[in-house]
């Protein structure tokens, strides 16, 4: 006989059984709402993406080590995408003559990246977007990072659970032109580690790609970057000014990408038990010019949810999934009772309530046991006694209490329970 097929999921990538799934659509759910308040509209595309569109201004990292691309039967190199900023563009510049700009755009792409897996990082994530695009001003940046502060809060948060470390790609490059650093991504490469190295190391690695380390020119507040600093420190104390006071000026901070211009941001979990960063993001004013036309430019986030999800389990944040889940179980007596039962619980769904029918003939007590290893709150027998008195007894079944109601009265019951 064959062996039988493995029941792993392939390496680095999550299945989702209904319980997972509905913790994911319940913060997905809160994060929908959350931005609707502040008018940003969802889109999405395809997951598959011609491989071109990552080659030009991505991330070298990204598309030479990490992508998952082949050919399709007709010889055309495919991408699944690895971020959905580069589809952003592509469509925005697509339709830029119909758009009415500004846009305020949010998307919930599953994205796929070839990494090793490891905590916070797999091969396939769920990664919230949202972009600001057609404003060149700062207040979008800080519209970007008040939503940022929004969404956390949202999912139960409160400010001294993150802090948001910001930086500038301008800052950035003017430090190495005054410092004369020619390889100038060998050295932002060099400054994303630097963290993790110790002095030693980092003067090793320094000498190789420079005699003048850019960062000693930032620390000083020296002339050459003295405009952008300046504009940075403005930045922060808007923040501060609109209440947001947990941001601080970090030169360490890069990002990954080359196609970022102006203020990058990454959000870190002020956890001892969880120091990582949760999400970044930052200013782009020039990727969507790749496609032609004039520049549009943008601001945004992406947002994983593997690192929200460590998170909120670093805070103990609660996830509300009862919405997901029956409200109640619909036992039935015997076997014959079914198509009566059946009957009740549709005219229980027409008043929106969520319902959960028995369709086995075991006995009430092993149904009873069947709600709850189904999480399901409340439980009711429904057979010929109840169709002939029109009441009900519904027991709790986190508590064993019991209480008789009329039938009609059972929808507002379920309805103020949720
Ligand atoms: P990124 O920093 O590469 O930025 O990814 C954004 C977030 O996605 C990360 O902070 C992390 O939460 C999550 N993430 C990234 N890679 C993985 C992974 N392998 N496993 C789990 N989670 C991951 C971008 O992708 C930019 N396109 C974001 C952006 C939007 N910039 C402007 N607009």
């Amino acid at each position: 006989m064959d062996e039988p097929l493995s029941t792993d999921s392939y390496k680095g990538v999550r299945d989702f059984y209904p319980a997972d799934w509905a913790r994911l659509s319940a913060i997905f759910a809160r994060i929908r709402e959350t931005l609707s308040h502040y008018g940003y509209e969802e889109y999405n595309a395809s997951p598959l993406e011609r491989a071109e569109l990552y080659e030009s201004k991505t991330s070298e990292e990204i598309v030479n080590e990490q992508t998952y691309t082949f050919m399709d039967r007709g010889d055309r190199r495919v991408t699944l995408r690895p971020e959905m900023t580069p589809t952003l563009a592509r469509m925005v510049a697509a339709k830029r003559r119909e758009l009415a700009f500004p846009l305020r755009w949010f998307s919930i792409p599953n994205v796929f990246r070839y990494e090793r897996p490891q905590r916070g990082r797999l091969r396939e994530h769920y990664q919230l977007n949202v972009d600001l695009l057609g404003v060149a001003d700062s207040k979008a940046d800080g519209e970007i990072i008040v939503i940022g502060c929004e969404l956390l809060k949202a999912l139960g948060a409160a400010d001294k659970d993150f802090v948001i470390r910001v930086n500038s790609r301008a800052l950035l490059d003017n430090a190495c032109e005054a410092a004369g650093v020619t390889a100038k991504k060998r050295y932002m490469h060099l400054l994303d580690r630097k963290a993790k190295m110790t002095p030693e190391e980092y003067s090793a690695a320094l000498a190789a790609i420079t005699q003048r380390d850019p960062l000693e020119l930032i620390n000083g507040n020296a002339e050459p970057i003295r405009d952008e600093k300046k504009k940075l420190d403005d930045f922060i104390a808007a923040l501060a000014a609109s209440g947001i006071s947990n941001v601080v000026f970090d030169p360490l901070i890069v990002r990954g990408f080359d196609y970022y211009t102006g203020i990058i941001f990454e959000f870190f979990d002020t956890s001892p038990a969880n120091p990582r960063s949760l999400f970044g993001g930052g200013r782009y004013d020039n990727l969507v010019a790749l496609f032609g036309g004039e520049p549009v430019p943008a601001v945004g986030f992406g947002m994983g949810d593997v690192t929200l999800l460590d998170f909120l389990t670093t805070h103990n944040l609660p996830i509300d999934t009862r919405a997901s889940r029956p409200q109640l179980y619909v036992g039935t007596p015997n076997v014959n009772d079914l198509p009566a039962a059946q009957k009740f619980a549709d005219s229980l769904r027409k008043e929106g309530c969520r319902i959960f029918v028995n369709l086995s003939d075991r006995s009430l007590g092993d149904q009873i046991k069947d709600a709850v290893k189904r999480n399901i709150p409340l439980f009711i027998a429904y057979g010929s006694d109840e169709v002939a008195n029109q009441t009900v007894r519904m027991k709790i079944l986190a508590t064993g209490e019991e209480m008789g109601l009329p039938v009609s009265e059972l929808p507002s019951h379920l309805r103020s329970g949720s």
